[in-house]
């Protein structure tokens, strides 16, 4: 099993991640003896199948030595940020839990609970919701590594929303939304009548598109993405492929239902941009994107559970969403803007003054830097604030 993408040849994994990812190939191909299958479906299986699947069995590797890395992964910078929104809150008086969704490696979890501790101002409580079973494990392994057993004994994992009790604090999700399945379809922008659903199915060495009409759910994401966008679109190219979460409403509303129990800021961390930007009429590939190794391609079709597959974030239809779902708006913008109204500018400086030596200078620098670039995860990187419940 080998790739050549984009003029670069992906590397090629070991026999044992090929002898799994075949078993997964042969899982869908039972599936797929009815019938092509929605775009979802296939991601929810590549990434979310709890023994062949990318998250679901544990697969992915985390930071620099694995397939991508998050703001976490990359500086306890970008967590400073958390700690100050946590301390903005219980100064609003908030109640002291916290709920992250979707741990990864428990990077993030770590590091805000120990400048938590060190600040003496743990929660009562820090849930973690995951859906993958292997990665709560892992988490789990890795907290209790890292923090006073005193500190971890607060720490609790559930896999649903209905395991909440809730009282009331702040929620994070970090890279969550992009990781979540979506559907896909091929249009020439702003013309809904132009619209193909695209399935998958399998086309006896591999997997392969299949154009069906769009189904209701698919015609009315695409009616609001027209409504949202608001002005006719110019589009003198073919028809461009596209992408939308088609789960984002139910999980939204989960959530609002689940966090009734008191006061809660939602804080969402994901890169992506707003409708008329993500529907450009120049997105040949839509903004789906494959990750594997640090290399970055569009072929969701290769290394079948090996690799990442995300799309990017629609803030503008979170927003539509979120205030269906019951939740005040309070507020989205990039993650620069977000960083440099905490007090981390202030908090680099300070240990840029601790350190005399210039190569511990440049790499603390280069640290911050990396996370409030714009050509680096500063603008295309962004936050949302919500609001719920009192
Ligand atoms: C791209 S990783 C990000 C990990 C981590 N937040 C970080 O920034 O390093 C996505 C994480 O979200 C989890 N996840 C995806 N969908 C989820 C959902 N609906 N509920 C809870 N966790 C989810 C995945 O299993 C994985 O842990």
């Amino acid at each position: 099993m080998s790739a050549a993408q984009e003029g670069f040849e992906l590397p090629t994994p070991g026999p044992e991640d090929q002898a799994k990812s075949l078993q997964l190939i042969e899982w869908f191909v039972e599936r797929m003896a009815l019938g092509p299958i929605p775009f979802a479906d296939y991601m929810a299986g590549v990434l979310y199948h709890p023994q062949y699947g990318y998250y679901g069995s544990g697969q992915v590797a985390f930071g620099a030595g694995g397939d991508f890395i998050t703001a976490p992964e990359r500086s306890r910078f970008f967590t400073q940020g958390i700690a100050y929104e946590w301390r903005q809150a219980r100064e609003e008086r908030l109640h002291d839990q916290i709920l992250e969704i979707g741990a990864g490696s428990g990077r993030l979890a770590i590091d805000l609970l120990e400048i938590l501790g060190e600040e003496d101002r743990l929660p009562s409580e820090y849930i973690i919701l995951e859906i993958s079973p292997a990665l709560a494990e892992r988490q789990a392994e890795n907290l209790q590594q890292a923090l006073p057993p005193e500190v971890f004994a607060r720490v609790r994992w559930i896999d649903d929303w209905s395991a909440l009790d809730w009282q009331g604090g702040v929620v994070i999700a970090n890279e969550v939304l992009d990781a979540m399945p979506v559907e896909r379809f091929r249009w020439v922008p702003g013309q809904p009548a132009t619209a193909e659903r695209l399935l998958v199915d399998f086309g006896g060495e591999r997997f392969t598109w299949q154009s069906a009409a769009p189904d209701t759910d698919m015609q009315q994401a695409i009616e609001a993405i027209n409504q949202r966008i608001g002005r006719p679109i110019v589009s003198p190219r073919g028809p461009v492929m596209a992408e939308y979460n088609p789960d984002l409403a139910r999980w939204l509303a989960q959530m609002a239902t689940a966090l009734a129990g008191g006061e809660s800021w939602v804080y969402l961390f994901d890169y992506g941009s707003h409708t008329a930007d993500i529907y450009r009429a120049d997105r040949d590939e839509g903004t789906l994107k494959c990750h594997y190794r640090h290399l970055a391609h569009e072929d969701p079709f290769v290394y079948p559970g090996l690799q990442d597959i995300t799309a990017w974030v629609d803030f503008q239809a979170v927003e539509q969403a979120a205030r269906t779902a019951g939740f005040e708006i309070d507020g989205e913008r990039s993650q620069a803007q977000w960083l440099l109204g905490t007090d981390v500018p202030q908090r680099v400086e300070e240990r840029l003054l601790a350190r005399p030596n210039l190569t511990d200078q440049a790499r603390l620098a280069q640290e911050f830097r990396e996370l409030v670039m714009p050509s680096e995860m500063g603008e295309r990187f962004r936050v949302m604030r919500l609001r719920i419940g009192d």
